[in-house]
């Protein structure tokens, strides 16, 4: 099988600063790869760029950006030139639970380029580059809820459906240049993104899959060429047996009461001070 690190001495990671595109970057690091760590948190990226190169002995690169912005992704490309990148990892992403026509559209419209146009920018630069060298691989972090979209998350499920769409063609479309292309649709993986949504852990379906198995796998999917991966067994049995229209509905009730959980914790902490 493929090696992780045939594709290139560097690999550029989105979110790097927490869950997925964290644990991404600690297993990357142990196969020997160096690391374009990318997020908001400099200080964050920081500490974890220099432990993985205590531990591993890896160089890294911290990009302080905020994906939101429409020039940020071409920050991102610019401070990696001169590098010899093969892998890109375009995890960084959120959601915002709650009625569509509640939120303000500048908003709606900062979470489009974080979830789509950001991800659209970075695809387009690294592919061409990837091609121009012959090789290259991409493993880009859509979410469950685009398979179908979510009610009360609508605009960002709709935005990460937009990435599974384009991903999947280009597992397609470039497979013959030599890129490959994985697109990772978690539902259940256990980030902070659990709480950040507002999501009860007490709803959810089935116990959250530790991050780094979750990780484990996805690597193990990209390196076998697979186009798409729902990470976690017992999700991918729940895909299969539960019909689209009750996928829609139930999500959206659990994300209806995620948006009532986070606006309760806003009316605590305005009481409390
Ligand atoms: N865990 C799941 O089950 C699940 C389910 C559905 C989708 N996903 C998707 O998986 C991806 C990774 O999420 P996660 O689960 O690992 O959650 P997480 O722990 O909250 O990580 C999100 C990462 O995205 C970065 N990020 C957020 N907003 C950003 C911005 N404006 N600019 C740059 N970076 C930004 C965060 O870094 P900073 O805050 O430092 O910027 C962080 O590193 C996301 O795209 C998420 O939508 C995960």
């Amino acid at each position: 099988m493929i090696q992780i690190t045939s594709y290139g001495p560097w690999a550029v990671i989105t979110g790097a600063s927490s869950g997925i595109g964290e644990a991404f970057a600690n297993q990357l690091a142990a196969s020997g790869l160096n690391l374009v760590l990318a997020a908001r948190s400099a200080d964050k990226l920081e500490a974890l760029g220099a432990a993985l190169s205590a531990r591993h002995g890896i160089s890294y690169r911290v990009v302080a950006v905020d994906l939101s912005l429409p020039d940020a992704a071409a920050t991102l490309i610019e401070a990696t030139e001169g590098l010899d990148v093969g892998l890109l990892v375009s995890n960084a992403g959120t959601g915002v639970p709650g009625r569509f026509l509640d939120q303000e559209i500048a908003d709606l419209r900062r979470r489009m380029i974080l979830n789509a146009g950001s991800h659209l920018e970075l695809i387009h630069a690294f592919g061409r580059r990837f091609v121009a060298r012959g090789r290259g691989g991409m493993v880009l972090v859509s979410a469950l809820g685009a398979a179908h979209g979510i009610p009360n998350l609508a605009q960002d499920s709709s935005a990460k459906g937009y990435l599974l769409h384009l991903g999947e063609m280009l597992h397609h479309e470039l497979a013959r240049d030599g890129v490959a292309v994985l697109v990772v649709m978690p539902g259940n993986v256990d980030t902070p993104i659990i709480d950040t949504l507002g999501v009860a852990r007490t709803d959810l379906p089935i116990r959250p899959q530790p991050v780094d198995k979750a990780v484990r796998e996805m690597i193990t999917a990209f390196l076998k060429g697979r186009p798409t991966l729902v990470p976690g067994r017992m999700m991918r049995v729940m895909v299969r047996l539960l019909p689209r229209s009750l996928a829609i509905t139930t999500n959206g009730r659990m994300l209806g009461k995620a948006a009532d959980n986070i606006a309760e914790r806003a009316r605590v902490r305005a009481q409390a001070g």
